[in-house]
């Protein structure tokens, strides 16, 4: 079975991005000239996946706004003859991609988030997309996962190596090396201290589960935080299925995190085929 669907938890209150996310989504932060939200789900899209499902919250109406029809602005672009800037607008939602919405009414965890989208997955394997993690690689990301579903036809986990204080950021798993990129997981713990940690393979915000996450999700009690958590869903996976640790090909910015948002806007520039030049000479000018 090949993935088409992916999920979008974009329900969070974005706390650690205050006072920009007070009135306005933390997933449309733009990093040089695009919303988070938009690299994730152009990821998602570039791994085939065209059913694109959004688990909303309160206050999260740009994102709905930004995947819709512009009617007013693309009217005033065509008539001015502005054929590349239609384009663009164009683009974000191809004709191809559906985009669905559904509401998480209370902010209960990222597993409930998860959760929130089982009836419109149904019995299928299904993508799960973090747009705070801002993810770069050729082949991209969630493609790169596709493939390895394809090969091992379980659910992939995408991980990176974490310097030891930082296992409390992750969701952390251990198990045996199958090759040089994929573990086979025994073991998964939700921000652990380090002392606890049973790694530091860090599970970075891309996910490719099976549908049987979600009866395992629904049997949690609340974890860490008091919330329903995703990892704790996948630990308890574990014990009926497998599940495997993809160390990705790529670059990862925690674009929740404002040093992580200004790296992912530096070098985002940099590598920006018309600003780029241009940038480049600009921070070389600056006195450091
Ligand atoms: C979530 C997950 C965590 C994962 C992380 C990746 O945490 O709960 O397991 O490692 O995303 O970004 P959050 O960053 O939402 O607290």
């Amino acid at each position: 079975m090949s993935v088409t669907k992916a999920i979008f938890p974009v329900a969070g209150l974005g706390t650690r991005f205050l006072p920009a996310t007070k009135a306005q989504p933390k997933e449309m932060l733009p990093v040089v000239d695009k919303p988070l939200i938009q690299y994730a789900v152009e990821e998602a899209y570039a791994a085939g996946i065209r059913e694109m499902i959004f688990v909303t919250g309160r206050h999260k109406r740009p994102i709905e706004d930004h995947f819709d029809m512009t009617f007013e602005l693309e009217l005033a672009l065509d008539q001015a003859g502005k054929r590349d800037l239609l384009d663009v607008v164009r683009s974000v939602k191809p004709e191809d991609m559906e985009c669905i919405y559904v509401r998480q009414s209370q902010a209960l965890g990222l597993g409930h988030a998860v959760l929130c989208g089982k009836r419109l997955v149904g019995n299928n394997p299904f993508a799960v997309l973090l747009a705070d993690d801002l993810m770069v690689g050729t082949p991209p990301v969630l493609k790169q996962m596709v493939e390895q579903y394809a090969e091992w036809q379980a659910s992939i986990l995408a991980v990176q190596e974490v310097p030891a204080d930082h296992t409390r950021r992750y969701g952390i798993v251990a198990g045996k090396a199958v090759n040089e990129r994929i573990v086979d997981i025994t073991q998964m713990v939700e921000k652990p201290a380090p002392e606890a940690a049973p790694s530091r393979l860090g599970v970075a915000g891309r996910y490719i589960l099976t549908p049987g996450v979600f009866r395992e999700i629904e049997s949690q009690p609340r974890g860490v935080g008091g919330e329903i958590q995703l990892t704790d869903g996948i630990a308890s996976l574990l014990r009926r299925e497998k599940v495997f640790a993809y160390r990705y090909e790529g670059k990862r910015y925690d674009c929740g995190s404002k040093e992580g948002f200004l790296e992912a806007n530096v070098e985002l520039a940099l590598a920006h085929p018309t600003l780029g030049p241009g940038f480049r000479d600009f921070l070389r000018g600056l006195e450091l």
